[in-house]
């Protein structure tokens, strides 16, 4: 089937209707409250395992729609004791460090222990009968010895980003790797589940979304937390990486037409990456 022979009006699967159980790692950080939050007010239930259970609970802990497990994602086993017994269709991974030495780091808590062993990890732990994971990447890791990628790759996070998207690639999971340029909005310190549910991107600016990393530009956590969320819904995303980034203008988007939006976003993007298809 051509992409240009899809239905666009099709709204979603069997197979993406049957997404219920999400799991969300990097729950706690700047995108993934806004994920988690999202998902929340989608009534899905979400399992979330994080280092600090203090935190995601005053984020998180009035919603009777999600499950807050310990776990760290540089032990595997971790990952795999909180997930024992749990039903998961699908999985969204937006876990992350800084590019350059902080004081994130302390404890080998660096890009090649998260952004790679970490997914790692946590692609090791998936049933083979999951339905999608969904991994955060970033602009440039197909770039990385050009500018300005190559300042930002000082420290290797973009290289071990991509050998996370690789592992992913050729786990067998259906997967959709979404790369955002530096991101923007939030991370969001009111600590409630009302302001990140109710957040927005002010004048929403257009969104752009792309494949090949050709794309140069920033990028607003809300509008990569929308993505994600939409990606699940929609079967034409399995198996796809997409870049994204927001330009001046405006999208008018109504929540009616919100998933017939992304989808044609989604759809183009593939069309022009790959014309022979049209
Ligand atoms: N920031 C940018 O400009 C930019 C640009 C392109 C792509 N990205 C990518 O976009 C994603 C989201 O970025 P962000 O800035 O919103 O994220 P962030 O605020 O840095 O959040 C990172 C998340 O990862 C969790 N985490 C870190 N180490 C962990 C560990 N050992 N075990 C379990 N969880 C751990 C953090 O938990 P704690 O709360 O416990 O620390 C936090 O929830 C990341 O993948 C990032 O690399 C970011």
């Amino acid at each position: 089937m051509t992409i240009m022979s899809m239905n666009i009006t099709e709204k979603s699967t069997p197979e993406s209707n049957k997404i219920t159980n999400i799991l969300v790692l990097g729950a706690t950080g700047g995108l993934g409250q806004i994920i988690v939050a999202k998902l929340i007010g989608e009534n899905y239930k979400i399992i979330t395992i994080v280092r600090n259970i203090e935190k995601a609970q005053k984020l998180f802990g009035d919603s009777a729609n999600i499950q807050i497990f310990p776990g760290d994602v540089r032990q595997q086993k971790s990952l795999e004791k909180s997930l024992a017994n749990q039903q998961i269709d699908a999985t969204i991974s937006c876990l992350g460090t800084t590019a350059f030495p902080s004081t994130r780091w302390w404890g080998g808590n660096n890009p090649e222990n998260i952004d790679y062993l970490g997914n790692q990890n946590l692609i090791n732990v998936m049933l083979p009968n999951l339905k999608r994971f969904i991994l955060v990447s970033s602009l440039g890791v197909e770039r990385s010895n050009q500018f300005p990628y190559k300042i930002l790759n000082l420290f290797k996070v973009l290289d071990y980003k991509l050998k996370a998207e690789n592992i992913l690639k050729s786990s067998g999971l259906p997967y959709t790797i979404i790369r955002p340029g530096r991101l923007t909005d939030g991370p969001y310190t009111s600590y409630d589940l009302n302001t990140l549910i109710n957040a927005t991107s002010g004048n929403r600016k257009k969104i752009i979304i792309s494949q090949g990393d050709k794309l140069l530009g920033e990028t607003s956590r809300i509008i990569v937390a929308e993505a994600c969320v939409e990606a699940l819904k929609l079967d034409c995303t399995i198996n796809q990486t997409f870049e994204i980034i927001n330009q001046v203008g405006k999208d008018e988007i109504s929540d009616n037409d919100k998933l017939l939006f992304w989808q044609t976003l989604f759809t183009k993007a593939q069309t022009n990456s790959n014309p022979d298809s049209k």
